[in-house]
């Protein structure tokens, strides 16, 4: 897929400074707190967005890029292991078109340009990578995959796996199995039910709840979740006992590893879209999550010869399934006011679930999307999780649509602060003007909203970063009026020494969390500029 860009070099830059920003947030929050801030589908929009950059503009390729890193550091709260073989990622195609650069790619390098290549195709799994380490038929460690080179030591917590053996026969001395560690659906629906009921941690979906199982420092934690693995590559073997990636599955099977039994070969370019098609309509059926397919070479001699880019294999690519759609019933629409004073008509579903994530708002962007689209209350509709954080409903099923189903009527005032809300005239060539999609609030000055909004943003991740000072802190310091402008965030400390209203004595504060909360946005006086 080519993305053509149209930049000048310095826009360029700003442009990837911005997209790696945003990429390296989204990592740390996706690998360190098992809790990611983006969907897939916008996160692997931000990469190929960056990939066309660098393709484009070369120098701005630099060793610090996301292109050329993997993950994230492994957290100090475990001990390291190094890789003594690298732990790579896979590049993505997301049509059938990309698939096919990448064979011709693979047979090129190969010298062979018409070469029939074989291949091994099988789910893509969405857990988290592991590498464990068999020495003698006995394990003695195992990693997570950290930044490729360095992991963190779970040795302890993979042990109470019950699908991974602690003991093996008839391996090499040295082998390790490397794979996905995974949560059923089922398994993650019931668990987060008794997370809820006892007040503790619920998870966003089967994958965070599987890296959030085995990053425990307890493994009596992990022990206690119901975690799975599918084998499907390897780190160090020594002496290696097979010649193609098949036999090395089967081989692995043998040993009492659980590999996925959806495997199988692929001898062509069609033959591969099909097995696509016919995993992608699977899977909503399958037992566990899945985001796409991975194709490898099944040689093993091809593999090498083939070998590496920055951080991932030449060999092997995965092709990753779209969004995830579900039908369920528009219920109301509200509208919600966000720090621009744009008024966002929301879609207030019945709970669905989408892709293993429980759904119950989509956004309908602007009224003009209602109409066009003709989305009315009590209607059946299709939902996606798609590119967005927020969910969307793609189209209305008419044939289901109830007697009663009733128009929404976009209000011209605003719910919040009860001002007019306009669609502004923008200048559209030299002599024309075109409306606005989006309706305003016209009180950017005091309507709550759009102050709250506002506050909200700054103190954001990508803003000024004021750990601390989530949104639920600053709703709640916003109604007690004890911020109401970016500036009260900095006075906070002093008015709270000399006020008889302290925060030190409202719920949920004490000495420890308050003293944090000074020293955060102290930290935050000076910041950098691209902040
Ligand atoms: S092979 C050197 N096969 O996807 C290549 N990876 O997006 C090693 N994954 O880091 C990866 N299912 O965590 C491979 N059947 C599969 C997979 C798979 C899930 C994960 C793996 C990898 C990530 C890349």
């Amino acid at each position: 897929m080519q993305i053509k860009l149209n930049l000048t070099p310095l826009e360029a830059l700003a442009r990837h400074n911005m997209l790696a920003a945003q990429i390296l947030a989204a990592d740390e929050a996706y690998y360190e707190q098992d809790a990611p801030i983006l969907e897939d589908q916008a996160y692997d929009a931000l990469r190929q967005e960056l990939n066309a950059l660098e393709a484009e503009f070369p120098n701005l390729k630099t060793s610090q890029s996301p292109t050329q890193i993997l993950g994230t550091k492994p957290s100090s709260n475990f001990a390291k292991i190094t890789h003594k073989v690298p732990m790579l990622s896979l590049e993505n195609a997301f049509e059938k078109e990309d698939l096919l650069d990448f064979i011709t790619r693979a047979r090129k390098f190969l010298g062979q340009p018409n070469a029939q290549i074989e291949f091994i195709a099988e789910p893509k799994i969405d857990g988290l990578s592991a590498s464990i380490r068999y020495e003698n038929g006995i394990l003695v460690h195992a990693a997570t995959r950290g930044d490729g080179f360095e992991g963190e030591d779970i040795t302890a917590n993979i042990k109470t796996i019950s699908s991974i053996p602690n003991h093996i026969q008839n391996a090499p001395a040295v082998l390790e199995v490397r794979g996905e560690v995974y949560m059923d659906k089922n398994d993650f629906a019931v668990l987060n039910e008794a997370q809820a009921a006892a007040g503790k941690k619920v998870f966003a979906n089967p994958r965070n709840s599987a890296a959030g199982s085995l990053r425990q420092k307890d493994p009596s934690i992990t022990a206690a979740r119901p975690l799975k693995f599918f084998a499907y590559t390897w780190g160090e073997v020594s002496p290696f006992p097979a010649p193609t990636q098949m036999e090395m599955v089967q081989l692995f099977a043998s040993y009492g590893l659980s590999t996925n039994p959806l495997m199988q070969k692929c001898n062509s370019l069609d033959e591969m879209q099909a097995y696509y098609e016919k995993i992608g309509f699977m899977r909503s059926n399958l037992r566990y999550d899945i985001d796409g397919v991975v194709f490898k070479l099944n040689s093993l001699e091809l593999q090498q010869q083939l070998g590496f880019v920055a951080r991932a294999p030449r060999w092997a690519i995965a092709y990753k399934f779209s969004a995830e759609q579900a039908i369920t019933i528009v219920e109301n629409i509200e509208i919600q006011v966000g720090r621009t004073g744009v008024l966002t008509p929301v879609a207030k579903l019945q709970p669905v679930n989408v892709g293993g994530v429980i759904v119950s708002n989509a956004t309908l962007h602007n009224e003009e999307e209602i109409i066009r689209k003709d989305v009315r209350i009590g209607d059946t509709v299709i939902v996606q999780r798609a590119g967005d954080v927020i969910p969307q409903v793609v189209e209305v099923l008419l044939d289901k649509r109830p007697a009663n189903s009733s128009v929404f009527i976009f209000p011209e005032t605003c719910p919040v602060c009860g001002s007019l809300a306009l669609r502004d005239e923008k200048q559209a060539t030299k002599t024309t003007t075109k409306t606005d999609v989006a309706r305003r609030c016209s009180n950017d000055v005091s309507c709550d909203a759009q102050v709250l909004g506002r506050l909200i943003h700054f103190v954001s991740r990508l803003a000024f970063d004021i750990e601390g000072l989530g949104e639920r802190t600053l709703i709640e310091f916003y109604e007690k009026q004890l911020i109401r402008s970016m500036a009260d965030i900095f006075t906070l400390e002093a008015r709270n020494t000399a006020s008889f209203t302290k925060i030190d004595n409202m719920n949920g504060w004490g000495v420890q969390s308050v003293a944090n909360l000074w020293a955060s946005i102290n930290s935050r006086r000076t910041i950098g500029l691209e902040r």
